[in-house]
């Protein structure tokens, strides 16, 4: 048997909020025809999506500025609520209904089931609030530290496509928020992935995000390391993702936008989007 090329792609809440119905058609076409031997694992954001569910609850989204020039949202405690019903809640099983109509037979889950990532807690951020350093606390956010491979391992094995909400356990048990493109990094480097694919809802990395002839098609570790403190918002979070991915043993990695026609078969076989390599 062929050996099978295994793929992690990451959907973003950025595109979850315009559609993804172009990714799950490619899905489809990759799951019809069995030359196409890929593995595939879904992982997903959901930040458009919490900031919903917070305005329907009369509750508003929290986002401060890092002193490292970041801006990053404050988990409390009823926002944590909002992303658990955002990422193994609607966005989770929306995707999973998305793939099961086309005959695709998905398992939604999230990082804190059976275990599947565990992460540190940081139950404070350190913020700026109007240029002063203020310290958060009651945070529930966390950083990756371990991937469980075994239940993902036998879904992908037994032909389940695995689609995981990102959201962690902490060392104390608890539920925390955990960055999507951060999780889908330490995924495919416990995985051994081929490749990841963050699927979002540009072409990729520009540049200058105001001139769209600046789209970077190919880019190396140390080109992204000098470029990431020109990029900004979601933008450069994600380029912090990738590099982490990358020094996490990811061989290649691609950003590209699912609201191209064919999103996966662009990527996979034509590199459309922004290529980032180990080298
Ligand atoms: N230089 C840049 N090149 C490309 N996109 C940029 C750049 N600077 C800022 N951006 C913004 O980054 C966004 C993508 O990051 P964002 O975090 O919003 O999406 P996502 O990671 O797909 O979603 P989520 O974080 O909810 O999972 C784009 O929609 C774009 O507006
Ligand atoms: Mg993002």
């Amino acid at each position: 048997m062929a050996l099978k090329m295994r793929i992690v792609i990451k959907i973003g809440g950025a595109l979850i909020a315009k559609n993804f119905q172009n990714v799950v058609n490619d899905l489809e076409k990759i799951k019809m025809n069995p030359g196409k031997n890929y593995e595939i694992l879904i992982v997903h954001g959901g930040g458009p999506q919490i900031d919903e569910i917070l305005v329907k609850l009369n509750l508003k989204p929290k986002y401060f500025e890092t002193p490292l020039g970041f801006r990053t949202r404050y988990t409390d405690q009823e926002t944590i609520d909002a992303v658990i019903m955002s990422l193994a809640g609607l966005n989770n099983k929306r995707i999973v209904e998305a793939l099961q109509k086309k005959g695709i037979n998905a398992v939604g889950l999230t990082g804190l089931d059976g275990g599947i990532i565990l992460a540190e807690r940081k139950d404070k951020i350190m913020v700026l609030v109007n240029g002063k350093r203020i310290i958060k606390r009651g945070e529930y956010s966390g950083k990756v530290i371990e991937v469980n491979t075994e239940i993902l391992e036998f879904l992908l094995n037994t032909g389940y496509l695995p689609v995981i909400g990102s959201i962690a356990k902490s060392k104390e048990g608890e539920i925390v928020n955990i960055d999507g493109d951060r999780a889908a990094a330490n995924i495919a480097s416990a995985l051994n992935a081929d490749l990841l694919i963050s699927i979002t809802d540009v072409e990729g990395i520009y540049k200058n995000f105001d001139d769209k002839k600046s789209l970077i098609s190919k880019i190396n570790k140390n080109q992204l390391e000098n470029l990431i403190n020109e990029l900004k918002g979601g933008m450069k979070k994600k380029a912090h993702a990738i590099l982490e991915a990358i020094n996490l043993g990811v061989k290649k990695i691609i950003i590209c936008s699912g609201l191209r026609e064919s999103p996966l078969f662009d990527a996979i076989e034509q590199e459309k989007g922004t290529v980032i390599i180990n080298e």
